[in-house]
């Protein structure tokens, strides 16, 4: 076989959003870390993240408010002690982040607070009005470049893990200046972000495609409960528009939801209207525009105040006057999209896999934090916890690991694979998308998650174990063996619990509440 060049350095970081990059800056800086992205750090979900993050700094609510809303949204599925450790740590982290540079929003000179859904009092902490992931990763990008010891990477996607052994030795890359390569670490951290792209309607970046998901299950990963996604409500739904998200934190403040009809709806589904859990106020604007035969509903804000709205969404209100909306005078169409992969990687509170010497941090992990249904905000919050928690642990390792590269290991990425010539990936990408949405989206059963899966295992046939030679090519392959995973684990939860809802099991089911694990066993 043909031998591709070999790179080496302690700690390889896949992914450079909030969790990949908060790692970074906990790496001993005697030690060589390399950060490789697959495109740039804003195209990522943590750059998009408008909301905010959570975490009790208000003298009028307690850390015990913050864990029982975490444990309410999460149905019975979140590890409990795991959930305490997050909520405890909020604060610090946050606090950490302005030491950084982070310019939060503030009021009366201290960090402003908003409300989301299921929180129970205001500790959602926000910049730049609705662009907080932006502003978190212009102050985390900058402290990462100040470091000699760390190399970023930009528009470097990862192949595979390469691992010997069952031990994780680094990973097989590729970009235009080093072409495919290996790269060998002592320690590997896995922060690639989540798999909205899998779905037609996402309020994700289009680089959103679950590559860390199918890269750990392929290298003999365990992952667990990757049959919930989480829709979010409100994204923008303009033809020709991009699916832009809608905050939840425009609700927050106090916005309504209106069907076509001009009736505010929530009432009709749950007590806390607006404000109710993700899930439910997803499945109620799908019923509504099922009822009304409207490809919509509409947010209002025309009753807010209009200096507020300005202020408050900056970037929501350019966009949407990009497209002739005046949020003071004009509705806002949306409807849900896919926004948060809460399945994934099974970490530990150290942040470490089940493969040793691969940890991982971010959206591509399940950490238990999230249980069945993540609380918002609760995200960014545990990609630098856990972030933090995998950059010391490999530190930490790698400090302790002799150099031992086997020049004799030999692994099948170097062997010639079938080329992808006669195979159209952006074709089979969009209609991958529309069967997920279709059949594995919102509301499921077990005859679309039969007929997903007969379709996803057809086309994963052909694709699989090919030479690509496009990005769209290898992120096929990831998503195809996502939505497979998703789709198995989806079939095997015969209930309904937080936002994984069967139409043929409409109910919760105490014999489900525990996980759905999967690892490969090739
Ligand atoms: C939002 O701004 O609505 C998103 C917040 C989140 O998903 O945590």
């Amino acid at each position: 076989p043909k031998r591709i060049p070999h790179i080496f350095t302690d700690v390889l970081i896949i992914g450079g959003g909030i969790a990949g990059s908060r790692a970074a800056l906990e790496i001993d800086p005697r030690l060589e870390t390399i950060i490789v992205n697959k495109g740039k750090v804003s195209q990522s979900n943590s750059a998009y993240a408008q909301g905010g993050i959570a975490g009790v700094l208000d003298p009028l609510d307690n850390i015990t408010n913050h864990i029982q809303d975490t444990l309410a949204a999460g149905k019975n599925l979140c590890d409990e002690a795991l959930v305490e450790f997050v909520c405890r740590e909020a604060p610090r982290h946050i606090q950490e982040l302005v030491e950084l540079g982070a310019d939060f929003d503030t009021e009366d000179g201290k960090i402003a607070l908003t409300k989301e859904g299921g929180h129970s009092h205001r500790r959602v902490a926000h910049a730049l009005g609705d662009a907080t992931g932006k502003e978190l990763m212009r102050a985390l990008v900058l402290a990462v470049q100040s470091r000699p010891s760390i190399q970023t990477w930009t528009k470097t996607p990862t192949i595979d893990l390469v691992t010997e052994n069952g031990k994780c030795r680094g990973a097989v890359i590729w970009n235009r200046y080093h072409g495919k390569s290996l790269i060998w670490a002592k320690q590997v951290i896995l922060a690639t972000g989540g798999a909205g792209c899998l779905f037609r309607e996402t309020t994700n970046p289009p680089l959103a495609t679950g590559d860390g998901h199918a890269l750990a299950f392929r290298a003999g990963a365990l992952l667990q409960d990757m049959e919930f996604m989480q829709f979010h409500p409100t994204v923008l739904y303009i033809a020709g528009g991009a699916r832009y998200l809608i905050s939840e934190a425009v609700r927050g403040e106090g916005a309504y939801l209106r069907d076509c009809n001009g009736v505010r709806f929530m009432s009709d589904y749950h007590p806390d209207l607006e404000l109710a859990h993700r899930d439910i106020v997803s499945r109620a604007i799908t019923a509504r525009m099922l009822e009304t035969s409207h490809s919509c509903v509409y947010l209002d804000l025309t009753h807010l105040e209009k200096s507020l709205v300005k202020e408050r969404f900056p970037n929501i209100s350019k966009v949407c006057a990009s497209f002739g909306l005046d949020l003071s005078k004009d509705q806002i169409p949306v409807r849900p999209g896919a926004h948060y992969m809460i399945g994934g990687v099974k970490t530990d509170l150290q942040a470490q896999t089940s493969v040793p010497n691969l940890w991982a941090a971010g959206e591509v992990t399940s950490t238990g934090l999230h249980g069945s249904n993540r609380l918002a905000s609760n995200s960014l919050l545990e990609g630098l916890i856990f972030g933090a928690a995998a950059g010391r642990g490999a530190s930490q390792a790698a400090l302790n690991q002799p150099d031992q590269y086997s020049a004799s290991l030999l692994p099948d990425w170097d062997v010639e694979k079938r080329s992808d010539e006669d195979l159209n990936s952006k074709d089979l990408r969009n209609s991958l998308a529309s069967l997920m949405w279709r059949d594995v989206g919102i509301t499921r059963s077990a005859n679309t998650l039969k007929n997903a899966k007969d379709k996803v295992d057809f086309w994963n046939r052909y694709v699989v174990d090919r030479e690509f030679k496009t990005l769209n090519g290898w992120e096929l392959q990831n998503m195809l063996l996502v939505s497979q995973l998703m789709i198995t684990s989806a079939i095997e939860r015969r209930e309904s619990r937080g936002v994984h809802y069967r139409s043929d099991y409409p109910e919760t089911d105490r014999a489900f509440q525990k996980h759905i694990s999967v690892i490969s066993t090739r």
